[in-house]
């Protein structure tokens, strides 16, 4: 059973206000040839929207099983095929090299620490091609948010949902009302890029949002483009 298991039927509505990220992910598998490997897929919410207008083969690989089952009738619905497949992205293997890895919405903050992110892109970049890039997407902490929402009952998107901060981890407890919490690990920009470097990835661009806009002190999100030397 996963975290997100518990999630799973309310996550394309918690999900609706992020639409921006869909065009992007998809202009950067247009530039590839693929196949597109989607680390925590989730409900397929951008692997979808990738096959439909690219035709390019595209592997999600997540650990919930409910959430997979949502990305299997998603693609059902759009008539595209996803190759699916259940499991840990830290232990990411590809029976053939790609030159895209995408890891949207967040999900990379789902890794416990530094030395987990390293691993990971450590295996991203043993599954790329010289020139193949590992994009993904994480919010910025803002420790005002922070100090505002800690512990609060709030709705979003119409789903009841509380975070709990805990500075000594640096870690967001995410809850819903059936007592269904996903833990995310905030990171900056420094420890981004430290991982970058120790994993042998090289940094093509960062954006501060899906239009391209640079990054810079008053970004809310980092948009990473990163590749294989
Ligand atoms: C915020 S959702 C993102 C889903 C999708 N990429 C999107 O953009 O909508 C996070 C997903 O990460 C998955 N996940 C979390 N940790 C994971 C891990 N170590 N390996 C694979 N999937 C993981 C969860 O099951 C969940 O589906």
């Amino acid at each position: 059973m996963s975290d997100y298991d518990g999630f799973a039927s309310i996550y394309d509505q918690f999900a609706a206000g992020m639409t921006e990220d869909v065009p992007f992910y998809v202009a950067l598998a247009e530039k590839s040839r693929g196949p597109v490997v989607e680390l925590a897929v989730g409900t397929g919410r951008v692997a979808v929207p990738i096959a439909e207008q690219t035709g390019r083969r595209v592997i999600g690989i997540d650990v919930s099983s409910e959430m997979l089952g949502l990305a299997r009738r998603r693609a059902a619905d759009a008539g595209v095929e996803l190759d699916l497949r259940q499991g840990d992205m830290r232990e990411l293997t590809l029976e053939q090299s790609t030159d895209l890895v995408i890891c949207p919405f967040r999900a990379m903050l789902h890794l416990p620490g530094h030395d987990a992110r390293v691993d990971l892109m450590r295996r991203v970049r043993s599954v790329l091609v010289p020139g193949g890039r590992f994009a993904w997407n994480a919010f910025v902490f803002d420790p005002a948010i922070a100090q505002e929402i800690d512990g609060v009952w709030r709705v979003e998107q119409g789903v009841r949902n509380r975070s709990t901060y805990d500075y000594a981890e640096r870690r967001i407890d995410l809850t819903l009302e059936n007592d269904a919490t996903v833990r995310l690990w905030w990171v900056d920009r420094d420890e981004w890029e430290a991982a970058v470097a120790e994993a042998g990835l090289e940094i093509e661009a960062l954006y501060g949002w899906f239009d391209g806009t640079p990054f810079d002190e008053t970004s809310r999100e980092f948009v990473y483009v990163t590749r294989r030397p």
